[in-house]
């Protein structure tokens, strides 16, 4: 088995490490961190809450040890991008977690808050700065940021940041570093032509993928509930009232449809908070604390809250929509069964969106529905338009436990647990039988990474920029 101490991590990122309270790498984690130490590219496909952010936090923050000059006033070396203001927030709060035996300076930049407090941060200059792009644009724009010195970039949830909505920022920003830079990119989900839109931006990347992308954890009970839109709000009441279902996220398609749910809720006496974009960057990260402490146990979301966020002990998802693009139901139902745990996730299907559903077995190479290959698909079913939701366009944007949660009482048709379903009735598309595949693309040869970017010693220790 590997250990930490076996990636070549300095001491002060493993005595992080350890008081993190982590014994040993999760899969992804032993196999991309030696690689992106030697500075390679690197594409990074593991299942959601399998500890991507440490695996490319870590190996991030070790070569920023390396430097022996300070970064100068208003740069940064490392840069990380994330789709979400909650999400860069959170990897920030994991990297200066791991970083916090070290001088390492950390920031972070997005939008919905003012920008003062973030020019001023950037003025000394940061180690590693995590951001959403289009605040980031702004804050390069008017001169509060130069990327000149940034030799590393991540994109986290790539494949959404490679999307419509992201890409000409992405690329506009990618075009201004320097071509010797590292590029690393993870998701739980790539679909080939994003996979292959990133392929401008790598320079001979090493891919490592733990499982076939788009391959929902295994522990998480997926189940579905095939109703009339008009039976989903009593539905819905009676998966949340018993007392099993100890925190819940509710994904809907719409900013208004989970306003419109949250005040259903609370009529039938279920206290709920929303998270979408109509709501200030104030009360969005109010919802987010009052759900994450537990004061209010079930968080209503647009898919603004489907990527990355990590709330430990959340027992259940339920779609009370489906999202439009079958990715996003990875990342929601991923919002569960995080670090080891267990969970369940349910979605309420009207007859209008089962073909949203058959997309959905299609991606993940199962059935959901117990009818499988008779589910019926209305002559006058269409897929919703996109970009309704909160996030973004496809996609949209723990610890403990241990046993089974037991599902609360309802009439769901049981998708037969955590088997592909056998024999008859696949889902229109081939089941992703793949086994875990290794590493492909082309490692690079030894030393290969040298001389990428400013030559670098590795310093005895101390006088790192001071934080
Ligand atoms: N080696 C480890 N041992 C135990 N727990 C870990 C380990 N690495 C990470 N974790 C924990 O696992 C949880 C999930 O990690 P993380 O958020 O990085 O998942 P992810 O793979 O990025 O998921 P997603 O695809 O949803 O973004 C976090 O709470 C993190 O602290
Ligand atoms: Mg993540």
């Amino acid at each position: 088995m590997t250990h930490f101490h076996d990636l070549g991590l300095a001491k002060p990122l493993i005595k992080a490490i350890d008081a993190s309270g982590y014994t040993t790498p999760t899969p992804i984690q032993a196999r991309a961190i030696p690689k992106l130490l030697t500075g390679s590219d690197l594409v990074g496909i593991a299942q959601t809450g399998t500890g991507k952010t440490a695996a490319f936090t870590l190996p991030l923050l070790h070569q920023l040890l390396d430097y022996d000059e300070p970064v100068g006033a208003r740069r940064c070396r490392a840069l990380v991008l994330a789709p979400t203001r909650e999400l860069a927030a959170q990897i920030e709060e994991n990297a200066a977690r791991y970083a916090q035996n070290t001088k390492l300076r950390l920031t972070t930049v997005f939008g919905g808050v003012k920008p003062r407090p973030q020019i001023k941060a950037l003025e000394p200059g940061v180690d590693m700065l995590i951001a959403t792009p289009g605040r980031l644009m702004d804050h390069i724009s008017t001169g509060a940021l130069r990327i000149d010195r940034v030799d590393m970039v991540v994109l986290d949830e790539a494949d959404q940041m490679l999307d419509l909505g992201f890409m000409p920022t992405i690329r506009q920003l990618m075009a201004k570093l320097t071509r010797k830079r590292q590029t690393v990119l993870f998701s739980a989900t790539m679909p080939k032509q994003i996979r292959k839109l990133a392929e401008d931006f790598l320079t001979r990347p090493v891919e490592v993928s733990v499982a076939p992308q788009s391959t929902p954890i295994e522990r998480i009970e997926q189940d579905v509930q095939l109703l009339e839109r008009s039976e989903k709000r009593a539905a819905l009441r009676d998966l949340l009232a018993p007392r099993e279902m100890e925190r819940a996220i509710v994904f809907t398609r719409t900013k208004h449809g989970a306003n419109r749910v949250v005040s259903n809720l609370e009529k039938d006496g279920l206290k709920a908070v929303a998270i979408h974009g109509n709501k200030s960057q104030n009360q969005r990260e109010k919802a987010l604390a009052a759900f994450r402490e537990g004061s209010v146990r079930i968080l209503v979301a647009t898919d603004i809250a489907a990527r990355g966020i990590d709330i430990p002990g959340v027992s259940h998802v339920i779609n009370f929509d489906l999202p439009n693009v079958p990715e996003a139901y990875v990342h929601r139902i991923g919002r569960t069964a995080r670090a080891g745990t267990d969970g369940v996730a349910i979605s309420l299907v009207e007859p209008g969106d089962r073909i949203l559903l058959r997309d959905i077995e299609k991606l993940i190479g199962r059935h959901l529905s117990a009818f499988g290959a008779e589910l019926e698909i209305p002559k006058d079913a269409k897929r919703p338009g996109s970009g309704g939701g909160g996030g973004g366009k496809r996609g949209g944007g723990g610890g403990g436990g241990g046993n089974r949660r037991r599902r609360p009482a309802g009439n769901q048709a049981k998708s037969g647990g955590d088997k592909p379903r056998q024999g008859n009735g696949k889902p229109g598309g081939k089941p992703k039988a793949k086994p875990a595949s290794g590493e492909s693309g082309q490692s690079k040869p030894a030393g290969a990474g040298q001389g990428r970017r400013r030559v670098r010693r590795r310093k005895s220790n101390a006088t790192r920029v001071g934080s």
